[in-house]
């Protein structure tokens, strides 16, 4: 049994995403080792050494293209392979691609690495995270995806900036589905205890269904109006990398809206994103946060959305 090294991350997937996790982790200090794979060698060479040549600057660590032999251990595996939207495209649109991509990356994984942590980052991230489960072999506590962990950044980002308060004092969630059918969990939202619409009230904002209903707009098309200016995301989706990853590495059993495998009685057989607690054993439990009716209905239409994807995608 190869005895796994908890400061050591693999990245799979040296695109825009994957070098943009490598630079936020190497900046976070939470690695002492970084693995690189990507199909093209030259690609992960490259972003290693220009990620290296900043070292001086940061704090020692080794950055290195590898194969999946350097991999075995790994205490957290990044996959970002796959192909990216493109403009007008949904990320459900990218599912047989990735599947594709998954069936000849996950099982090499799971080859060289038997107890590490399986991050799911490519889209669409909640069908992928269950493919990588069932390709995998590993408990469902040590698969699971970034979610909408970023969903819920912008949620927070956009709300901060519309009552003047700082994002981290806000505490609000989105869940479902990472993509078109996510829902925002307005009925427990809250600034630091108050209760989000009383906060808007006492910072002189009255029109909270119709703002609340832009807002949740606003972030479910966030990456469109990205990929429309930009072609891509990326440092975002990095950043909510390097959030999840702090939780892991220091076992800060933190609350986060990944994407992991739902078991209770009406959502199962699907991944998708609910509250979580993370630490060091990845998904150490779910936080099932109260929604209101109108709510608990919009999650099961995005699990039912997500499982028809998953039928088509399985048979
Ligand atoms: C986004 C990509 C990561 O939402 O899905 O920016």
């Amino acid at each position: 049994m190869v005895e796994m090294n908890s400061r050591k991350a693999a990245i799979i997937g040296c695109g825009f995403v994957g070098s943009a996790s490598a630079f936020s982790l190497m900046e976070s200090h939470l690695f002492s080792e970084i693995v690189l794979i990507d199909a093209d060698k030259d690609r992960a060479e490259g972003e290693a050494l220009d990620i290296s040549h900043g070292l001086p600057f940061s704090k020692p660590m080794q950055i290195y293209a590898g194969t999946y032999q350097d991999i075995s251990d790994a205490a957290v595996v990044i996959v970002t392979a796959g192909a990216g939207q493109k403009p007008g495209e949904t990320r459900l649109d990218l599912v047989k691609k990735n599947v594709a991509i998954f069936k000849s990356i996950i099982p090499e994984v799971a080859k060289y690495n038997r107890s590490g942590i399986l991050l799911i980052v490519a889209n669409p991230v909640d069908i992928l995270t269950y493919v990588a489960k069932q390709l995998s072999g590993y408990p469902s506590n040590r698969v699971f995806g970034s979610g909408t962990v970023l969903d819920t950044a912008r949620l927070k980002y956009m709300l901060g900036e519309h009552l003047g308060v700082d994002s981290r004092s806000i505490h609000a969630f989105i869940i479902g589905e990472h993509g078109d059918s996510e829902i925002a969990a307005w009925s427990s939202a809250n600034v630091s205890g108050v209760p989000l619409f009383k906060f808007c009230n006492m910072r002189g904002h009255f029109h909270e269904e119709e703002t609340s209903r832009r807002i949740a707009e606003e972030v479910k098309n966030s990456a469109y109006e990205i990929i429309k200016r930009k072609k891509a995301t990326y440092y975002g989706i990095a950043m909510s990398v390097k959030r999840i990853c702090e939780a892991i590495v220091r076992d800060e059993k933190s609350i986060l809206p990944v994407s992991s495998i739902q078991n209770s009685e009406k959502i199962n057989g699907v991944a998708l994103s609910m509250p979580a607690i993370v630490g060091k054993h990845g998904v150490e439990g779910q936080v099932p946060i109260e929604l209101s009716d109108e709510e608990r209905a919009a999650l099961q239409r995005s699990a039912d959305t997500l499982k028809a994807v998953l039928n088509d995608v399985l048979e």
